[in-house]
């Protein structure tokens, strides 16, 4: 081999002088001139994430997806897909790259448009339409701005299964849709499954994760507190998950106390469980610190009205509330839970009634939220009501959306999708009749405080 002239000797040594610093201060970037092709990723400038092409196929037949992942988590680390139901089959010359106008289109070896931020360049004024750079940051967030700075386009936007620390998830569509996370097919094909996640569409203080379009499972209700923390004994750390208002919307979002080195996300797996994961770095597997629906039992309205899942019992199964008998016995007894039950004696509405207590519960679906009343009004309200089938009461301490800091949650007709739990949930007041007790309501109070743990009387509360 012929030694190379001096001159390009001197370009190399150049180059590589040159370029070095510049590859790294520009590796979390992708520029106009400098499309991404396979085999090249761009990296946080922590190190933290990648965005480049993948494969998660471990079959022969191979298809190529743009995304983010995690560097250095060896498995599960994908968080974002850009053409999710759209794979490269050949990725030899696909590449995401800037458009004339300000986009980033990901196109094919053959040059077909695959995936694109496809922003509309009449959104802004011309001097806008002209692609700056797109820069992936440490949280995982790829966002697109303009030459002006103006961010134009950012993956947080646009989820695809899961939701990271930092990313606002909308949770109320006055003036923008909803956002959902949506499952991947199976671990080898992100294109969107059959399970998705997002606020029920009704009432945001509720998620639900759907099966197609049926509620598979709901969350627990939000009180009003804007922040709510959770202690994580193995992380020795609090998660928080916050409710923030911008402007006409209300949005979710979750997160460490800022100095943290743990990894955490919240993802819908392929199977319609939402998982809440923190990377264990010693064991080098994903731990769920949350993952539901667990049981049968723990399916959206499983146990049919008036019937709850109890999660307290080694064998987990639906029980009819107390004063309640199942519909159909032998469905029950046959493990078929969905008639649920009735009440073995019709309500005698204002005549001595009075409110089940149940603890620890996952209040039902479909309640009434009425605003800006103390416990006493909320009670009053449903006694008032003989439609009225049960309350639940919560005050927070500070900061409550909507300068609201009760929240007075009625239900008028069935209760369905209710659970119990050890040592999560809120009290939930079911209507029912005094049975024995009626007489004691309505005698002096020395002659019901027997009954006060389970059984209370409207009347004396007020
Ligand atoms: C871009 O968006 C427009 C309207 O928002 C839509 O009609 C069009 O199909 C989109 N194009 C691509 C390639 O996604
Ligand atoms: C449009 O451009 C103006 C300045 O030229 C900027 O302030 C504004 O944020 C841009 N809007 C969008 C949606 O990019
Ligand atoms: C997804 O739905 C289809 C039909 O709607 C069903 O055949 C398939 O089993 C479902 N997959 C999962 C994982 O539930
Ligand atoms: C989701 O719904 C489909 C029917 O639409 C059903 O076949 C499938 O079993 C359901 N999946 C689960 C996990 O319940
Ligand atoms: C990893 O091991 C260390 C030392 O044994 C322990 O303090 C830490 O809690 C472990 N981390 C996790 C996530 O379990
Ligand atoms: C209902 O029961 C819970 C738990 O036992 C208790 O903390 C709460 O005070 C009870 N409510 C009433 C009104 O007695
Ligand atoms: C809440 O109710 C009280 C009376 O019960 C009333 O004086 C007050 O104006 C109400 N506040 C709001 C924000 O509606
Ligand atoms: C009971 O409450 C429901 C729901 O607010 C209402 O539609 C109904 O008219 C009320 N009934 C009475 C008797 O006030």
């Amino acid at each position: 081999m012929d030694p190379l002239p001096i001159h390009t000797i001197i370009c190399l040594v150049c180059w590589s002088f040159c370029l070095l610093p510049f590859y790294a201060s520009s590796s979390s970037r992708l520029l106009p001139d400098k499309p991404l092709s396979a085999g090249s990723t761009i990296t946080s400038d922590d190190g933290t994430f990648a965005l480049g092409f993948f494969s998660p196929s471990s079959s022969s037949t191979k298809y190529y997806y743009v995304g983010i992942w995690y560097r250095n988590i060896p498995e599960d680390n994908v968080v974002w897909v850009a053409n999710r139901a759209m794979p490269i089959t050949d990725p030899s010359s696909a590449t995401l790259a800037f458009t004339s106008g300000s986009n980033l289109a990901l196109s094919d070896t053959s040059g077909q448009l695959l995936w694109t931020t496809n922003i509309s360049a009449a959104r802004n004024s011309s001097s806008e339409a002209t692609g700056g750079e797109a820069t992936l940051d440490n949280n995982g967030n790829f966002i697109l701005r303009s030459s002006h700075g103006t961010i134009l386009w950012q993956s947080f936007d646009y989820p695809t299964d899961t939701h990271l620390p930092g990313m606002n998830l909308r949770i109320t569509h006055k003036m923008h849709a909803l956002q959902q996370l949506i499952s991947w097919r199976n671990p080898q094909d992100p294109s969107p499954g059959n399970f998705s996640y997002s606020a029920d569409p009704d009432e945001f203080r509720q998620r639900i994760t759907w099966n197609g379009s049926t509620p598979y499972r709901r969350s627990l209700v939000w009180n009003n507190n804007l922040v709510v923390g959770k202690y994580i004994e193995s992380i020795k750390s609090t998660i928080y998950y916050t409710l923030q208002i911008i402007g006409d919307e209300v949005y979710a979002s979750f997160g460490l106390p800022v100095p943290s080195v743990s990894v955490v996300l919240m993802k819908i797996d392929y199977l319609g469980k939402m998982k809440t994961q923190i990377w264990n770095s010693n064991s080098s597997k994903w731990t769920d610190l949350y993952s539901g629906p667990n049981q049968e039992c723990n399916k959206f309205g499983y146990c049919g009205p008036s019937g709850y899942c109890d999660n307290t019992q080694p064998i987990v199964t639906c029980k009819c509330f107390d004063g309640f008998e199942p519909n159909n016995k032998q469905d029950w007894m046959a493990r078929r839970f969905s008639q649920g039950c009735h009440r073995m004696e019709a309500l005698r509405c204002g005549q001595g009634d009075g409110f089940l207590n149940m603890s620890t519960m996952k209040i039902p679906d479909q309640f009434l939220y009425v605003k800006n009343r103390s416990l006493d009004e909320c009670i009053a309200e449903c006694t008032s009501n003989c439609s009225c089938m049960a309350y639940a009461y919560s005050t927070m301490r500070t900061n409550a959306i909507d300068e609201d800091d009760t929240r007075c949650l009625l239900w008028i007709g069935d209760l369905i999708d209710t659970e119990k739990f050890i040592g999560q949930g809120e009290n939930l007041y079911i209507r029912v009749n005094g049975l024995s007790g009626t007489v004691y309501c309505f005698c002096f109070s020395a002659c019901f405080i027997r009954y006060t743990p389970l059984f209370v009387c409207p009347v004396e509360l007020q």
